[in-house]
């Protein structure tokens, strides 16, 4: 099934397992139409502007020409958690009813590690510089959130990216300028030249992109902290964010080689 704002819905038919290396405590369900999914939880103690980060980055980067796990909206019954013996995941399955996010499940992945095996100077630069307009600092050597399935490299877990938004309210504006300390980031080592990843990548970040991947985003999570008046609000607040960031990417981009320049 589809929603009529784009991403394909499902419901959750089974708790397989818990995904233990994620702080979140996310899930392997599988759903209605057999498949097998990621699932990351609305009741999880990061939140739903967490799942609200995960759409509009994880759609962005797919959009931008990165490999990102399909992304769907999955209904969760509750009750699904009766039979489960685990106490935590229990907890998390009853505050987690209703609309929860979805990643399609990549068997046999595994951890993407550049040392091991180099993705290119111009894929590493790409996500690079993603992960500075977005304010992701969780791809670090430490937590690469990379996978590596059918010898690609795909992009995971961005719910703390966009981290300004745990900030929104009335009148909120974005700051001048962002912070972002490139230094633990796993592509570091091995990306070639960020200017060039922004000529290439900044084009194809257009308003009406933005303006599609945002409509992508349920109402619900975007009204749930009354932050703002209405959903179109806060995506304007986001919009507010890309814009201002796209608009100074000179500035930050600079930092990026500086800051490979330093190590290399
Ligand atoms: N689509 C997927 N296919 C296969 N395995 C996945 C997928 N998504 C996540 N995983 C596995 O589950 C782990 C946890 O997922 P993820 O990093 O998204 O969760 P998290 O709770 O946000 O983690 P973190 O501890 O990094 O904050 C990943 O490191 C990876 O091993
Ligand atoms: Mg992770």
């Amino acid at each position: 099934m589809s929603t009529a704002n784009g991403l394909r819905a499902v419901a959750a038919t089974r708790y397989v397992t818990p995904l233990r290396e994620g702080g979140s405590l996310p899930g392997l369900v599988e759903a209605d139409d057999l498949g097998m999914y990621v699932l990351k939880f609305r009741g999880a103690g990061q939140g739903v502007k967490a799942l609200v980060a995960e759409v509009i980055v994880g759609e962005l980067a797919r959009a931008l020409g990165f490999r990102v796990p399909e992304i769907v909206l999955a209904d969760l019954d509750p009750e699904l958690g009766r039979a489960e013996p685990d106490e935590e995941v229990q907890e998390l399955l009853r505050a987690s009813g209703g609309r929860n996010l979805g990643f399609d499940y990549l068997p046999g992945s595994f951890d993407f590690n550049p040392l091991v095996r180099d993705p290119g100077p111009d894929l590493a630069a790409r996500v690079l510089w993603l992960d500075a307009l977005v304010l992701n600092v969780d791809r670090s050597w430490r937590n690469p959130n990379l996978l590596l399935w059918h010898r690609d490299v795909w992009l995971i877990d961005h719910g703390a990216a966009l981290y300004f938004h745990h900030r929104f309210g009335p009148g909120w504006r974005p700051a001048p300028d962002y912070r972002y300390d490139a230094g633990d980031h796993v592509m570091l080592p091995v990306a070639g030249p960020v200017t060039e990843a922004d000529r290439e990548l900044r084009p194809l970040l257009t308003g009406d992109l933005l303006r599609r991947t945002l409509a992508l985003v349920p109402d619900e999570w975007l009204a749930q902290d009354g932050a703002f008046a209405t959903p179109d609000d806060a995506r304007a607040a986001y919009t507010a964010f890309f814009d201002a960031r796209l608009a100074t990417s000179s500035r930050w981009v600079d930092a990026l080689e500086a800051t490979r320049a330093a190590r290399v």
